[in-house]
Formats: structure tokens, sequence, C-alpha cells
């Protein structure tokens, strides 16, 4: 289906999963996916894909694509996410932060699971928006968060010029509990 969306998707992680995950079908959740360019990215038959946003017009940029299923959220609430325990092959979240419910992603992974994760970090004020501490990640701070009980594939943290000139943090995690 031709998308509307131009914006190029995160490609280490689309690489990485497109590597991975071809001979059967495994379930990813495309965590604050804006407008979808990594969910239109990804879905295939064999990738079936999670979209969850709180903001209904981006969801409905790609909510009538095949292999993609798009929920609106506001993932920040004291609900209980409507999102399954222990389902998703591959979680991927891209420039987003909330520290407060960030260990419970991996909840939602299956054991063996993966978690990409790749956002801003300190220094990123130096170059434009983000700037405030809340989203910006601190030195190795995915790495403590979740490094006990799963393991860290791997790290990155410095200057990225992909979309724009910007400091962000990328980690791969594996579920091994
Ligand atoms: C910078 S965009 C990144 C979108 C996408 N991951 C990407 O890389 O293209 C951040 C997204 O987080 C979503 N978001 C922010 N706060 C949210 C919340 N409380 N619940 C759900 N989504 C939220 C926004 O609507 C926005 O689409």
């Amino acid at each position: 289906m031709k998308s509307k969306v131009n914006e190029q998707p995160t490609n280490w992680i689309i690489e990485q999963i497109k590597l991975k995950a071809l001979r059967r079908k495994i379930q990813i959740l495309d965590f604050a996916s804006g407008n979808g360019r990594n969910s239109i990215h990804l879905a295939g038959k064999n990738r079936i894909i999670t979209a969850v946003d709180k903001n209904s017009t981006k969801l409905a940029l790609y909510n009538h694509f095949e292999h993609i299923n798009t929920i609106c959220f506001d993932l920040e609430t004291d609900k209980n996410w409507p999102l399954k325990e222990k389902y998703y092959d591959i979680i991927i979240v891209v420039n987003y932060l909330y520290r407060p419910k960030i260990k419970k992603l991996m909840s939602l992974l299956k054991n063996g699971g993966y978690l990409f994760y790749e956002t801003y970090s300190v220094g990123n004020q130096n170059y434009g928006s983000p700037k405030n501490p809340n989203f910006l990640l601190k030195d190795r701070e995915l790495i403590n968060i979740f490094n006990n009980g799963n393991e860290i594939l791997s790290y990155f943290n410095g200057k990225v010029t992909e979309e724009k000139i910007s400091i962000k943090q990328r980690c791969l995690i594996k579920k091994t509990s």
C-alpha cells in the first residue's frame, strides 16, 4: 500500500530486524509510533505490527495498512496499557522517553525477545530539540536500566547525522529472564 509518510525510517533498527526475522511470523510493537515511518517499513506478511501512540491524527496516516494494528492510547496515565504481556518478539522505541514506566516495556516482550531503543541523550541540547533533561538519556542510562536480567547486545552513545545532527543513545537488549 502506498504511504503518505515521507520520512526515512530508523535504519539500524530496520536493517537488523529484516535480517533477524524473516522465516516465521513475528509480533512487533512500535511504541510511541508517531507518523508510522518505522511501522510502515517493517510491516509485512511475517511481521505483524502493533503501533501505539496518543495522537490519533498521526495513527490515521497508516491505520489502514495491512499487517498494522494501531492503538490510540496515552502511555503516561495510570491506566493499564492495552498491550499484551509477554506477547511481542520485538519492541522498538524511537525518539520517545518516559522514565516512570520504561522498565515495564520488558514485561511485554516474550522471553528471548528484543528491545531496540533509540532516543536523544545528554549533549543534544547543544544541537537542537529536545533540550529538556526529562527527554535526554544520560550516558549508559539504557544499560543501567535494562541490564539486570537481560543481555545488552549493542550500545552506542554519541553524535549521529542520519535525521539531523544530534546526540543519541542506541541500545539493543535481549530479554533473557
Ligand atoms: C518524536 S515522535 C517519535 C515518533 C516515532 N517513534 C518516530 O521515531 O518516528 C514522539 C511520539 O510520541 C508520542 N507520545 C508522546 N507522549 C505520548 C504519550 N503519553 N502516550 C503515547 N504517545 C505519546 C507522540 O504523539 C509522538 O508521536
